[in-house]
């Protein structure tokens, strides 16, 4: 599965996957695809250089990438306790209430609440690039907007090509106007922060609006064939999230989430702005029901909603409250009825894509059989 990007690489097939488990990441590029480790959970730069340091150590020379999220709006000098402040009392009460009508127990003392928002600080990013810089990354993926001009140029200067996620074409300009040199299209269907347009509309509507530079299809994508839909869209390539975590080395830490995944329906995933303020693609739960209530006090704009809720979803995990537990997942959630190893999967991915284009190739009347 080859495409000038995928060859510019140095890749063999052009299926690139986000994950942020760095086994999972180093077993995509092992399995000839190109992993991408996410970035955003690292709030201590020495942790990210150890599991990059893994990363080196398990990719047998191949080529990987980084993803980082840098908010396209600044927020100078704010720190983690200014952004507590603004967190309204009703909001942590709501917060307080909907964990204890599930019984969900309190965390150990001294703890550590897991997710903070510090990973979302632009400042904390430019420590994870200094960090990542001092490895051979081969691409470095912005998740929120067009990464800074400066950014992309020490990128440039490192040899590291830079992608950016977009959910419309006038996003996909704009990336483009920031001179990045991919940029995925990433349709309403994707686990994750989601815009409103399908797949099957958006991707060619950005190839259009940016082409010659390249696009990478996500959103939706877990079969072969839909490999063979985004490239046939005009991508060269394919971007995927959800599927990988269902895999033999996701580490989701929770059997039962693991559970949920496997019996979930493509119809069980929600685009809320529960977990972090923003529209975002996940399990549908009876958390995420809570906040998507009228009767509740509605969400907090990012970076609050997440800082409010972090320590809330580590009781949750930790104590596998199973009405309660979620993860960003996209609709092909469907799709994901067992666990597979990623050579697996990756396999699956590129002998459906195989098939798929034998059958268009009879329909079309350009093979013999
Ligand atoms: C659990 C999970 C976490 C994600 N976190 C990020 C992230 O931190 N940065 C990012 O660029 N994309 C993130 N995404 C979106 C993926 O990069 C990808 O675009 C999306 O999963 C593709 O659609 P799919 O879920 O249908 O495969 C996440 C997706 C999932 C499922």
């Amino acid at each position: 599965m080859q495409t000038e990007l995928s060859r510019r690489l140095g890749v063999e097939h052009a299926i690139f996957g986000f994950t942020p488990f760095p086994a999972v990441a180093a077993a995509i590029t092992r399995a000839g695809g190109f992993g991408v480790l996410g970035a955003v959970r690292y709030t201590a730069p020495d942790d990210l250089a150890r599991d990059l340091d893994w990363m080196q150590e398990h990719t047998d020379g191949l080529p990987y990438g980084l993803d980082v999220v840098m908010p396209a709006r600044k927020v100078e000098g704010v720190t983690e306790d200014d952004v507590e402040a603004m967190i309204p009392e009703g909001h942590r009460q709501f917060v307080r209430e909907t964990l204890a009508k599930h019984g969900v127990p309190e965390l150990a003392e001294g703890e550590a609440s897991g997710w903070r928002i510090t990973g979302w600080m632009e400042q904390v990013a430019r420590d994870q690039l200094d960090v990542a810089f001092t490895y051979p990354i081969k691409l470095l993926a912005n998740a929120l907007g067009s990464p800074p001009a400066d950014v992309v140029d020490r990128a440039h200067a490192n040899g590291v090509l830079v992608a950016a996620l977009a959910g419309s074409a006038r996003h996909a300009r704009h990336h483009a106007e920031a001179g990045i040199d991919i940029v995925v299209a990433q349709g309403y269907e994707a686990g994750g922060h989601t815009g409103e347009i399908a797949s099957m509309v958006l991707v060619p509507e950005v190839v259009d609006a940016v082409g010659p530079l390249p696009v990478l299809a996500a959103g939706g994508i877990g079969s072969g064939a839909q490999v063979a839909a985004g490239l046939a869209l005009g991508a060269q390539g394919v971007w995927l999230g959800s599927l990988w975590l269902t895999t033999t080395e996701a580490d989701l830490h929770s059997r039962a989430l693991t559970r949920k995944l496997l019996a979930a329906g493509s119809g069980d995933t929600v685009r809320s702005r529960a977990l972090t303020g923003k529209p975002a693609r996940q399990l549908r739960t009876e958390w995420t029901d809570a906040w998507d209530d009228p009767s509740g006090p509605g969400t907090l704009p990012m970076p609050l909603q997440g800082l409010l809720v972090a320590e809330a979803l580590s009781r949750i995990q930790k104590y596998e409250v199973a009405p309660l537990l979620g993860t960003p997942v996209g609709q092909i959630v469907g799709r994901m009825n067992s666990e597979r190893s990623v050579q697996e999967v990756v396999d699956d991915l590129t002998r459906g894509f195989e098939q798929a284009v034998d059958r268009i190739s009879r329909i079309a009347g350009r093979s013999g059989s």
